[in-house]
């Protein structure tokens, strides 16, 4: 493709983007595509002579599209949103245009020295205090992972880099029986094993009991064990719970442990001068993660690790091979060494484009809009004498089921209430998805897309309530 054509094409494309987001509701939310269905449509083997643009974008139109499943719809309410924004994707595309690669200073100087500024930002924003340094990270799982990386290292002094991991003591982690599958699989990476990952219990609330971490970590110590790193949750992914940060540093800093809390969604309701009460005690938290990309209106992928010891994280990942070493090593921020890949996304440019469009306030009235959205849902629920709330509802997410007075088996109200999320989602019309609590099968509404308004979540509403005393209906009838 030839620069003449690149321009045509690109034009055309940025108003199929247009066209795309002007009329993504009159998509499937869901895609609704069988297993295979796209498969079966593509060539098995790569074309030996190249084709032209509009036969690509024909297929993309015609074979991709049905298989996508549209996070940017407003009615999209499942898992966590991946939210996006017009600012965002301007700068994805000049990201995508320049291509660079931003490993070291010099690969691209102001790469690294836009990601500096705009972690300062974000800390600013979030209420982190000055203590602390941010790096993009590609994922909340990756900035997991060198946080349990990280306190492994500072633990051992750097003997399991060195010699591996068959010497020294048993590590032990702890983290909430709430706390994101991310989690078990960084210790399983970090080569700590399953069996030393300790999941401790929760209250009414879903929240880590404090007291039951402090046992846990008592008896590790009386076993012999050496207690390493403790996770807390700040929404938890199933409701959002809120574990007892200020309480759960406390015994960090008693025992001497790495602290690290994952924000991955919420990190970023901590915009809200409101809600900052949250993190009270941050000052005690070794690292800290949340997601711009799941609730900051940024593209996927950016995710914001904030630590108080740079130095450390460095330490725990640093090799500088000849063909790395720059003149300006000692004066810059070479961020190849402050995670897992060598190679890195111009990622801080969607950041910037993102916070100066909508500016903080901007950022502010639209999360403060989506938690008035999700009071008012609750609200629907809770005066529904057929449906429950089965968690608090301290941010954007509803954990919910549909309880009809004549049912009250637990066994066939789990049934009902698959049967609902999936009449639901095949309906094209909504996206929720499900968890598990207190062995109850649990509806999750999430109210955090970047357009979603009232008629959406009233209309959400209203489809539920219609599906479910339909649904009910069959089911006695079916007894
Ligand atoms: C609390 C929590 N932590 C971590 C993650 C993983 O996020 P990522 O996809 O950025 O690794 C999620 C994903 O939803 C999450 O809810």
């Amino acid at each position: 493709m030839d620069l003449k054509d690149f321009r045509r094409h690109a034009h055309e494309l940025v108003d199929w983007m247009a066209d795309y987001l002007e009329h993504i509701e009159d998509y499937p939310v869901k895609s609704q595509v069988r297993p295979k269905d796209i498969l079966k449509q593509l060539p098995e083997a790569a074309p030996e002579s190249g084709e032209v643009f509009e036969q690509i974008f024909a297929d993309f139109q015609q074979i991709i599209l049905p298989g996508i499943t549209h996070w940017q719809h407003p009615a999209f309410h499942a898992y966590f949103p991946a939210n996006s924004s017009p600012p965002s994707v301007l700068a994805e595309m000049l990201t995508a245009t320049i291509g660079a690669q931003c490993m070291i200073w010099q690969t691209s100087p102001a790469a690294a020295e836009l990601e500096e500024r705009m972690m300062e930002w974000l800390r600013e924003m979030i209420g982190l205090p000055p203590s602390f340094t941010g790096v993009i990270q590609d994922t909340a799982s990756t900035a997991t992972l060198c946080a349990i990386l990280t306190a492994r290292e500072q633990f051992s002094s750097f003997s399991c880099n060195r010699e591996g991991l068959r010497t020294g003591p048993r590590y032990r982690v702890y983290c909430s029986e709430q706390t994101h599958s991310s989690i078990d699989k960084a210790v399983r990476i970090a080569g700590l094993g399953d069996e030393n990952l300790r999941k401790i219990a929760v209250d009414e609330n879903f929240a880590m009991l404090p007291e039951a971490l402090e046992a846990a970590i008592a008896a590790d110590i009386r076993a012999g064990m050496q207690p390493l790193c403790v996770i807390a949750t700040l929404g938890t992914t199933g409701s959002t719970a809120i574990d007892p940060l200020e309480a759960i540093g406390q015994i960090c800093r008693r025992h001497g442990l790495w602290y690290h809390v994952d924000a991955a969604l919420t990190g970023s309701a901590l915009l809200l001068p409101e809600m900052r009460h949250l993190i009270r005690g941050a000052e005690m938290i070794d690292s800290f993660v949340f997601n711009p990309h799941k609730w900051l209106f940024t593209n996927f992928d950016c995710s914001a690790y904030f630590v108080q010891d740079p130095g450390a994280l460095i330490r725990t990942f640093e090799i500088l091979p000849e063909y790395l070493k720059t003149p300006e090593d000692q004066r810059v921020n070479n961020y190849r060494d402050w995670g897992i890949p060598l190679g890195r996304r111009f990622r801080a440019l969607k950041l910037w484009f993102v916070i100066r469009s909508y500016g903080v306030e901007g950022l502010q009235a639209r999360l403060r809009a989506h938690l008035a959205l999700a009071r008012e849902f609750a609200g629907k629920v809770e005066q529904s004498p057929d449906f429950e709330l089965l968690a608090p509802v301290p941010f954007n997410t509803i954990c919910f089921r549909y309880k009809p007075p004549q049912i009250d088996d637990e066994e066939t109200l789990n049934r009902l209430n698959s049967a609902l999320l999936e009449n639901l989602n095949r309906s094209g019309k909504v996206f929720l998805t499900h968890t598990r609590l207190n062995d109850r099968y649990t509806i999750r509404m999430v109210l955090g897309q970047t357009r979603v308004e009232r008629r959406h979540m009233e209309a959400a509403w209203e489809l539920i309530v219609r599906e479910a005393r339909g649904l009910d209906r069959k089911f006695i009838e079916r007894g």
